[in-house]
């Protein structure tokens, strides 16, 4: 498959079984993860495996958008020690975390699972049930299963801007 058919067959799935996911398979995940690039390759980032039960009951405390899986990765960015541009202060870490993100979720499609970027979640509170993610941004968390078999993309998930609208020739 080309990297554009993999682009075009990701969707948000929304339902996902909790049958265990192969240990070597999460191990691509995560290595896909770590191939990311990062600003200065400061690597300021942390991927939490959401993975015990009592890990997870608590994930689902901080948000309703687990969608039936077991598994699920919260990432989150470390603005101390990441590139800071020093023309305007920008500070690099989300966008760093966020390109990490980027490869897991299209590192889980590429291995026929399943997930949604969730980013409705109580950070604060999910602070407060895992102190680990204190002095974080927390970005995302990707519940990761195989798809259900009745999963299908939204009705709106083939709207896109045109290329003539998103894209300025200069
Ligand atoms: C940063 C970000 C946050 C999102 N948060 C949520 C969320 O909390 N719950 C949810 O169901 N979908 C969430 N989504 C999924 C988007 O709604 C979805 O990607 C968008 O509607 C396009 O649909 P598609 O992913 O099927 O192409 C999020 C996506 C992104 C990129």
């Amino acid at each position: 498959m080309s990297f554009l058919e993999l682009a075009k067959a990701r969707y948000s799935c929304r339902k996902l079984t909790d049958k265990p996911i192969e240990p070597e398979k999460v191990e691509r995940l995560l290595q896909a993860a770590i191939a990311a690039p990062t600003a200065k390759n400061a690597q300021r980032y942390t991927i939490w495996q959401i993975k015990s039960p009592e890990a997870f009951d608590k994930l689902k405390q901080a948000t309703p958008y687990t969608f039936g899986s077991a598994l699920a990765f919260v990432v989150g960015a470390q603005k101390d020690g990441a590139f800071d541009r020093p023309f305007d202060n920008k500070n690099f870490a989300e966008v760093d975390a966020a390109i990490v993100a980027t490869h897991l979720m299209l590192a889980i499609q590429d291995e026929g699972l399943g997930t949604t970027w969730v980013g409705w979640f109580d950070a604060p509170k999910m602070q407060q049930l895992f102190p680990e993610m204190q002095g974080y941004d927390l970005i995302a968390v990707f519940p990761v299963g195989y798809p259900a078999e009745d999963a299908k993309p939204h009705v709106r998930h083939e709207d896109r801007r045109p290329l003539s609208e998103v894209v300025v020739e200069l």
